[in-house]
């Protein structure tokens, strides 16, 4: 089994992601790490746990990282996540589950030194606690097995300002401290692949485990809503759960190296993701860049995994 550390920031499409990783028994979870984005650092973190509730699952560990992005303020998304950040629909359940204690990127850190060249790392937030470990241990670079996060866009528009994805705006000097630590196996996947992986009710229908479907029905109701006020389909993109997927099966997407960075300094650019397609800046590339992906496939893996 791969060594599995998940990063999020429990949010509707990280829940989803949490709960693909789970039950597709196919990990190791070392542990999921939270960090401050979609929500504050402590309502991500218990949503963490309402999830591993609902799945049934105690011995899992959840460890808080950073509450803040690097140097910026945080930036909450409660219009696509709702208050409480599932999209309501936990929202009166007890958490019964707690976290553990200790620091994300510390914990992030310790477990690759434990494990060289094991661990995978499954970054849906904001980038933080990656950055901070790596400003604190860079030799972790060389020492994870991979790195495959959710965030930017290298050929689209962008879902919080024009250009900008909204994990890549919230901490931007994380991304880009990430980026350029010379990570030897990272792959970005952004909106412009996770767009096409839309989740519509005909899938929810398809979820035999009644618990699971209710959850995923109720929590991405207003998701989908919003998405059908711009789109005219009742769906949402399922970002977070194909960084997941990708985990488990390289081949949903198509990928190809190149020089990627991120933009920290512009009046309306902040946290525009850059993708050198054509080496103008002739730099060695630095990341598994996704250009495309099989939908179809994803959630036929999807759904095998949720009703297996
Ligand atoms: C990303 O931002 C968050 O709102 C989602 O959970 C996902 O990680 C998509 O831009
Ligand atoms: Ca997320």
């Amino acid at each position: 089994k791969k060594k599995l550390i998940l990063d999020v920031d429990t949010g509707i499409d990280d829940a989803i992601g949490i709960i693909l990783a789970v039950k597709s028994r196919q990990f190791d979870i070392l542990g999921i790490t939270t960090v401050n984005g979609n929500v504050s650092l402590d309502t991500a973190t218990r949503n963490t746990c309402k999830i591993l509730d609902l799945l049934g699952e105690q011995e899992i560990s959840v460890i808080k990282g950073a509450d803040t992005p690097i140097i910026r303020n945080s930036f909450f998304e409660h219009r696509v996540h709702g208050e409480d950040g599932l999209g309501g629909a936990l929202k009166n359940v007890e958490v019964n589950k707690q976290p553990d204690d200790g620091f994300a990127s510390d914990f992030i850190i310790n477990s690759i030194l434990n494990f060289t060249n094991e661990v995978t790392l499954v970054m849906t937030g904001p980038l933080t606690n990656l950055a901070l470990a790596v400003k604190k241990c860079p030799q972790i670079t060389k020492l994870v097995k991979e790195v495959i996060f959710m965030g930017g866009v290298v050929q689209g528009v962008g879902n919080v300002t024009p250009t900008s994805e909204y994990n890549t705006f919230v901490d931007p000097e994380a991304a880009k401290i990430v980026l350029q630590a010379g990570f030897e196996s990272i792959t970005q996947v952004g909106l412009d692949v996770t767009r096409k992986v839309l989740l519509t009710e005909e899938h929810i229908q398809l979820i035999q485990n009644s618990t699971l479907a209710d959850y995923i029905r109720d929590s991405t109701s207003e998701y989908r809503k919003r998405y059908f006020e711009r789109n005219n389909i009742w769906a949402c993109a399922m970002h977070d759960p194909l960084a997941v997927g990708i985990a488990l099966q390289k081949d949903l997407v198509t990928s190809e190296e190149y020089y990627v960075d991120v933009e920290t300094k512009s009046e309306i650019c902040d946290g525009q993701m850059v993708c050198d397609f054509q080496n103008r800046l002739m730099k060695p590339a630095n990341a598994n860049v996704c250009l495309d992906v099989n939908a179809e496939a994803f959630f036929n893996l999807f759904i095998r995994i949720i009703n297996s």
